[in-house]
């Protein structure tokens, strides 16, 4: 049977990925952030997934306001890297696990979880740093990925009750799929940051703080934080965040906590990242 064995945090900012593609991840400013990241990277190479499944944003790469899908599976067997304005960034294409991607859609839609299928999709920065942070800069990712896409661009983007209520869902998919799968998860964005307008640049470390104590110990309190509490507490982008408790409601009840790595700033955001592991055994 195939089992979630970890689930992942972090923040996508896009400037991250441009360190690393430029070569300047070990200057003064992004050494300390880059620093942080080793760890996690350690662990996910002994970790050894046979693959992952990303929940995202598209940042207007992929879609526009013509077409904003709430929740989007990603079934292809390949995803190019998407050209956000200066060329798309010099990563590996992300291959796909069509198989248990089509598992997924078919268990999430049965399961009442009304999914986009996507069987051609760019992959913007929201999912292409993330597996920097946690992968380096291999000639190949490795290991498939699942990219999974959230509406937070958009309002009304979906609730967090409902983003954990589909991590349950995903949990239920990967229990079921008949093969020996070990799987992470990923939630990624945030964490506090405001992009845009008068509170342009707004960090809340006390937020971030209590959010990553509260994913570990008590995530359903969590999912309880309302759209407006996210904007006025972690920014207007913080609303990302979202996706964090798809990851958080596939995994245990109880999880361990790994690691946690948070630095600000990065970019105009404060990056963190977390790694949970499900107590029950791999
Ligand atoms: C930025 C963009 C993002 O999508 C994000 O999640 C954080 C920061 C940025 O443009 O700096
Ligand atoms: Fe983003």
């Amino acid at each position: 049977m195939a089992r979630i064995v970890a689930g992942i945090a972090t923040s996508h900012v896009p400037a991250i990925g441009v360190a690393m593609d430029k070569g300047t991840s070990s200057n003064p400013y992004w050494q300390p952030l880059f620093e942080g990241y080793k760890p996690a990277q350690k662990w996910l190479a002994e970790l050894a997934p046979d693959v992952a499944i990303i929940v995202y944003n598209d940042h207007a790469s992929a879609f526009s306001l013509a077409l904003i899908p709430t929740f989007l599976i990603g079934v292809a067997a390949k995803f190019p890297i998407a050209d956000e304005g200066f060329g798309p960034r010099p990563v590996p294409a992300v291959i796909g696990h069509p198989e248990l991607a089509w598992h997924l859609a078919e268990s999430l839609i049965l399961d009442e979880f009304d999914m986009t299928i996507a069987n051609e999709m760019p992959v913007d920065h929201g999912l292409t740093v993330p597996l920097t942070v946690t992968c380096g800069a291999p000639a190949a990712w490795p290991f498939p990925v699942i990219p999974l896409c959230v509406n937070v661009v958009q309002y009304p983007p979906p609730t967090g009750a409902r983003c954990y209520k589909l991590g349950q869902a995903i949990r239920r998919a990967i229990d079921a799929f008949d093969e020996d799968l070990r799987v992470v998860i990923y939630g990624t964005g945030g964490m506090s940051h405001q992009l845009q307008g008068e509170r342009a640049g707004l960090i809340n470390r006390q937020f971030d703080t209590a959010f990553l104590d509260g994913l570990t110990k008590d995530p359903v309190a969590l999912t309880k934080i309302t759209h407006t509490e996210y904007m006025r507490e972690a920014g207007s982008e913080g609303v990302e965040m979202v996706m964090w408790h798809v990851m958080r409601g596939a995994l245990d009840d109880q999880v361990t906590e790994v690691y946690r790595h948070y630095h600000v700033p990065a970019s105009n955001t404060a990056a963190g990242l977390i790694l949970l592991e499900n107590r029950s055994p791999a």
